[in-house]
This record gives C-alpha cells, sequence and structure tokens, in this order.
C-alpha cells in the first residue's frame, strides 16, 4: 500500500519534509513496480532510483546533524547505515532471482516502507525539534 506524505509524517523542517517528500515517491514507485510483477531489471532500476536518492538525503541531514552538533548524531547516523544494508541485502535478493518475488515485496514494505514511516515519525521529528530549539 503507497505511503502518503501526510501531515503526521512532517517533521516542521522544510528540507528535511521535501526530502522525504521525495523519498516516499520513490518507495511507492518501488512497490507499484514490485506488485505490477515487475521484470528484473526494472525492479533493480527501480531500487538504484530509491537509493541515489537516499544518500543524497542521508547526506544532507547528517550535515545538519554535525552542523548543529547534534547529540544523538552518532546513534542516527546507524540508523541509516542499518537501512543501506538492508537495502543492500534486498538488492542481492533482486540479483539471485528472476525478479520481485514475494519474499522481495514483503522485504520491501517492512524494511524499506515501514522503517521509513517509523525512522520519520521518532528519529527525523526529534532532530527537526532539536535544529528548531537550537
Ligand atoms: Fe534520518
Amino acid at each position: 500500500m503507497a505511503i502518503v506524505f501526510d501531515d503526521s509524517l512532517k517533521t516542521g523542517n522544510d528540507l528535511i519534509d521535501a526530502q522525504h517528500k521525495e523519498l516516499i515517491d520513490r518507495v511507492n514507485k518501488l512497490e507499484e513496480a514490485c506488485a505490477a510483477g515487475s521484470q528484473k531489471r526494472t525492479a533493480i532500476q527501480t531500487l538504484d532510483f530509491l537509493m541515489d536518492y537516499v544518500h543524497v538525503h542521508f547526506a544532507d541531514e547528517e550535515e545538519l546533524q554535525s552542523e548543529y552538533k547534534y547529540p544523538q548524531e552518532s546513534a542516527h547516523k546507524a540508523q541509516h547505515r542499518a537501512f543501506e544494508e538492508a537495502v543492500g541485502q534486498l538488492n542481492e535478493m533482486l540479483e539471485e532471482e528472476e525478479g520481485p518475488t514475494d519474499a522481495f515485496v514483503e522485504a520491501v514494505k517492512k524494511n524499506v516502507a515501514q522503517w521509513l514511516v517509523d525512522h520519520i515519525c521518532v528519529w527525523d521529528k526529534q532532530l527537526a525539534q532539536y535544529i528548531r530549539e537550537a
């Protein structure tokens, strides 16, 4: 099911929110591509398209954290690295199979879509609040 970028996902930081909106669009595209029983190539391309933006977004968020000397910086960065690792595993999964399997689709839902929503609601909201109060 597609993620809707509504007020519940807004952190109140304009840059972070704008990037999250783009990120969610790309996660939705990946889910759509898999749901449509796509070709392996399409699924890999959609995953790459998502990851390109994940790297941009994480780098910007992490730059903000060092700029504001955010106390949770290392824990927050560890979350980002864990996500990148999980997506790396998804990539391997795709390479090994003929195309997106049911297990792959489930992993996208849990390790990408749900992870992102949870991360935004806890970690990124805390970060945005810290920047606001700084
Ligand atoms: Fe984050």
